[in-house]
């Protein structure tokens, strides 16, 4: 997730990108550059500081050229490619006449980058996105204008992406072209403008015309013109925004949390992005492993806190499952202090969202100090944890800024089953067709997850019905078990209300004395080789008081019978369920804090990064 600004003719151009570029600093910020067009030439600055990056620009504003009224800017969340400044965007073209910015991912930028090497392109970043200035420059030079130069580049992409452009030849034009990922333009006084959301805008315009998939837009200070990627006209929407700035901030939602549950299908969708090389080989980001390293391991611990480690616990039933090779889950700062058994033949992974928290850092380190291989799952580059690991696998969620984690475990839920499914094959305990099956059903989760976060409404109906009650069970088994876990930290720190989860087969071994009428059950009961054994642990809270809501697939009747709730979700593998269960159950808890007046995106007592033992 980056932030992209653009403007042309409405006044000087840098203090309006560096605004724009402060207001989309919540994308990432791992790097921020501009591109001015003066003159005749473009003029390039970048910087790749962290969260100074931006101010950083701003400090370079007096060696701006005076007067430039074109140009673009980028702040960087880093997918491919380090935070550096070399991988700073925008990113220019072998003539140096051409500016880039992009927000996506390319997959297929490695085969671009072969072809256009052959042809004498020089590559200077380690960035996906750089093959596209390089695409378009080689365009241009077969004749073509700047916009059918991009159609054509962007006509051999696979991906994401929304992407400008800007060029020394064309000097008050920018090109821009979206794809999965957002773009909105801005009609103002004497001029345009253009950038990934409605915020980085507000304060030079209300006129605003969003973007569709696959649309491609020339702005001019005078015009606006929109076609299709296939060269179709199309008749500008322009909307007047009545928003606030801080309403658009959260994207029109009403807290982060809402916005960031909205993204969890891009997010998901995202990390399964340019995995599966042409020959069927699966790849993680970085990997300072060998294939004969990982064929040797013997057994794997996952370590991680919070939401990581249920995550984490999805994946022991993946790999064990899969790969046969023995897992066990631990919480980091149980790990580090346990004396646990590790050589040279043990994998151990940790499972961060900010690569940062501590007792999962440490853990790391005691793993490397006793030989294991490390491999560590992140939502940042960079971190910590990515920097010491012998591998990662990013979850390319994009910056989550509600304390509660939600689209950033779906996505580990899923990148662990990449890393699961990769071990798997290299150690060939799967065959390849039953490996590009569970791709397949992999690839079909973001859609899942949109349906069961269209069923909101639903979900607040049966949270209506339950509140009140002062006790709540999760209860689960199998990869239902991570699951009701989850459930019951959501409502936990988000309501403040009583809920524990529970293997469902363990509730008759004590809790179960706790479940008193008005007690509110919720199980996890979606089809899998448990699902009897599930509804016979609910009849057993049932018919002692409980008031039962369900987690069930679609028009499941039997499942249903046993409810006095049901919050339906489409069906999929039960080993990839998690990542759809959970979506009802976030809602589930979001609404009744919400009842309760509480604050979803800063709980009380919480902190997004513990950095502390
Ligand atoms: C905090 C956050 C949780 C998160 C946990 C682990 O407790 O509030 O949402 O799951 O830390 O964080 P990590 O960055 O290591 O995934």
């Amino acid at each position: 997730m980056c932030g992209i600004i653009g403007t042309t003719g409405v006044d000087d151009a840098l203090p309006i990108l560096l605004e724009g570029l402060h207001r989309l600093e919540y994308r990432g910020y791992d790097s921020a550059g501009v591109v001015l067009v003066s003159d005749g030439v473009l003029w390039r600055a970048r910087r790749a500081d962290g969260t100074h990056s931006v101010e950083e620009l701003f400090s370079l504003s007096g060696t701006a050229p005076a007067g430039a009224h074109t140009g673009i800017g980028h702040t960087r969340w880093a997918t491919h490619g380090s935070p550096t400044e070399e991988n700073a965007h925008p990113h220019l073209d072998c003539t140096g006449r051409l500016g880039l910015v992009h927000n996506g991912i390319i997959e297929n930028h490695s085969e671009l980058a072969s072809e256009l090497v052959a042809k004498g392109h020089t590559l200077t970043s380690q960035t996906d996105t750089e093959v596209l200035a390089h695409l378009v420059e080689d365009n241009i030079a077969g004749g073509a204008s700047l916009v059918e130069a991009l159609r054509a580049a962007l006509l051999r992409v696979r991906g994401s992406f929304s992407v400008a452009v800007v060029h020394a030849d064309d000097p008050e034009v920018i090109v821009a072209g979206r794809r999965a990922t957002p773009l909105v333009v801005g009609i103002a006084k004497g001029g345009t403008l253009l950038a990934s959301d409605i915020p980085a805008l507000l304060g030079r315009t209300r006129r605003m015309i969003p973007l569709d998939d696959d649309q491609l837009v020339e702005l001019r200070p005078d015009s606006v013109r929109i076609t299709t990627l296939d060269g179709e006209e199309i008749e500008p929407d322009v909307r007047t925004i009545d928003w606030d700035l801080e309403a658009a901030q959260k994207g029109g939602y009403d807290d982060y949390m809402s916005k960031e549950m909205h993204e969890q299908p891009q997010a998901v969708a995202d990390t399964l992005l340019d995995r599966r090389k042409p020959d069927g080989a699966l790849v993680l980001d970085e990997l300072r492993l060998t294939n004969e390293d990982l064929e040797r391991i013997q057994k794997v611990f996952i370590v991680a806190c919070g939401s990581s480690y249920h995550a984490a616990m999805v994946a022991k039933y993946a790999i064990e499952h899969w790969t046969r090779l023995p897992t066990e889950v631990d919480i980091a700062s149980e790990f580090r202090y346990r004396d646990p058994v590790l050589d040279d033949r043990t994998l151990v992974v940790g499972v961060s969202q900010s690569g940062e928290t501590l007792d999962t850092l440490q853990a790391m380190s005691e793993a490397a100090r006793w030989g294991a291989k490390v491999l560590v799952v992140s939502n940042v580059v960079d971190s910590s944890m990515a920097r010491k690991a012998d591998g990662v696998l990013y979850t390319r969620a994009g910056p989550e800024v509600g304390v509660a984690s939600t689209k950033c475990h779906l996505a580990q839920v899923v990148a662990l089953e990449i890393l699961a499914l990769t071990l798997a094959q290299i150690r060939g305990t799967q065959p390849a067709e039953a490996i590009a099956l569970l791709l397949d059903r992999m690839h079909e989760l973001p859609d899942k997850v949109e349906e069961a976060l269209g069923r909101a409404k639903e979900v607040d109906a049966v949270a209506e019905a339950i509140a009140g009650a002062r006790d709540y069970f999760f209860l689960g088994r199998g990869v239902g078990f991570p699951v009701a876990l989850e459930g019951a930290l959501k409502l936990k720190e988000l309501s403040y209300l009583r809920a524990e989860g529970y293997p469902a087969g363990e509730l008759k071994h004590g809790p179960i004395a706790l479940i008193v009428p008005g007690t509110v059950v919720v199980g996890i009961a979606t089809r899998n080789g448990l699902f009897e054994k599930m509804l016979a642990n609910l009849a057993e809270v049932k018919s002692r008081g409980a008031t039962v809501v369900l987690v069930a697939d679609d028009d499941d009747d039997e499942a249903a019978a046993v409810a006095d709730h049901v919050l339906w979700v489409p069906p999929t593998e039960p080993l990839l369920s998690p990542v759809v269960n959970v979506v009802p159950l976030q809602l589930l808890a979001y609404r009744l804090a919400r009842m309760l007046g509480n604050d979803v995106d800063r709980p009380r007592n919480l902190a997004k990064t513990v950095t502390v033992e």
